[in-house]
């Protein structure tokens, strides 16, 4: 890390870029040489991920950027133990993820990852209150949730079903469904794919505001390159590989970038 800092800071600009190195050993998650490939029936497999590397650290807002069929889903979904890789090392918090077994996975997924999905896949018939307390009551350390409701902004909605409030508002809930389980890392496949430019830009000012005050490690997938001055990070995917990384010394808030 100490390596990558010092080039950004070494070329005497907030933006460095640099080809993807090596691993650091103190990276809070070490996504090493993965490749996840999925069966086709009689044909050839599909390589989705092909020895795909990076680094992310705690605390910090990494961004994933890729094309469409890039394999950025499927990097996000083995980090939240809801895929396997095929082959490759996985590495969370210190804990090897890609030798846990099934009912670890659970656990892993329960406790450690929060996650929010671009159509919020909430529950329609439970309340916005119930489903977060939904998610954070199977969590035996977990933040109250209506405070986490009102800490999104929705402290006058608690009581309000999904099919009642906006997207903007849909979305808010599932961010606070995530972040109620107090998660070591929180996992983000396009969060603003469904919404509005300045409905989106909310969210993601949401998502830099926790990152920020809670500490949180998160990961936000998006096509959107116009991002990329949000993060600490950005990983570029291509063809189930990442094939560039940047790093921001300074992130501009949400609110100052346009695209
Ligand atoms: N369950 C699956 N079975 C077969 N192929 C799959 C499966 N899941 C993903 N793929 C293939 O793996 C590749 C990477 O898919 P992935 O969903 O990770 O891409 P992505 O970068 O998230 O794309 P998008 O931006 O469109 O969401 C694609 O070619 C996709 O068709
Ligand atoms: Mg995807």
């Amino acid at each position: 890390m100490l390596f990558y800092w010092s080039i950004a800071i070494i070329r005497g600009l907030s933006f460095g870029i640099v080809i993807h190195g090596q691993g650091s050993a103190m990276a809070y998650i070490e996504f090493d040489h993965v490749i996840k490939e999925y069966a086709t029936g009689a044909g050839e497999p599909i390589r989705a991920l092909d020895e795909a590397s990076f680094t992310a650290d705690r605390g910090e807002l990494t961004v994933i950027l890729g094309q469409s069929g890039a394999g950025k889903t499927t990097a996000l979904n083995i980090l939240g133990g809801m895929d396997t890789a095929t082959s490759g090392r996985v590495v969370v918090g210190g804990r090897d993820i890609t030798g846990l077994g099934k009912r670890e996975l659970i656990g892993y997924r329960r406790t450690d990852i929060g996650f929010v999905f671009q159509f919020y896949n909430l529950v329609p018939n439970l309340t916005a209150l119930e489903n977060v307390e939904l998610a954070s009551q199977i969590c035996p350390d977990h933040f109250d949730p209506a405070d986490t409701l009102r800490k999104v902004g929705l402290g006058d909605r608690l009581d309000n079903f999904p099919a009642q409030v906006s997207g903007g508002e849909q979305q808010r809930v599932s961010i606070a469904r995530a972040i109620a389980k107090k998660p070591k890392l929180l996992l983000c496949d396009e969060p603003t794919g469904a919404l509005d430019y300045e409905t989106g830009k909310e969210v993601l000012q949401l998502l830099q505001d926790i990152c920020r005050a809670e500490g949180m490690t998160v990961l936000i997938i998006t096509h959107n390159s116009a991002l990329a001055p949000m993060a600490h990070k950005v990983i570029h995917f291509r063809s189930g590989k990442v094939v560039g990384q940047e790093f921001n010394v300074a992130p501009t808030p949400i609110a100052d970038i346009e695209w």
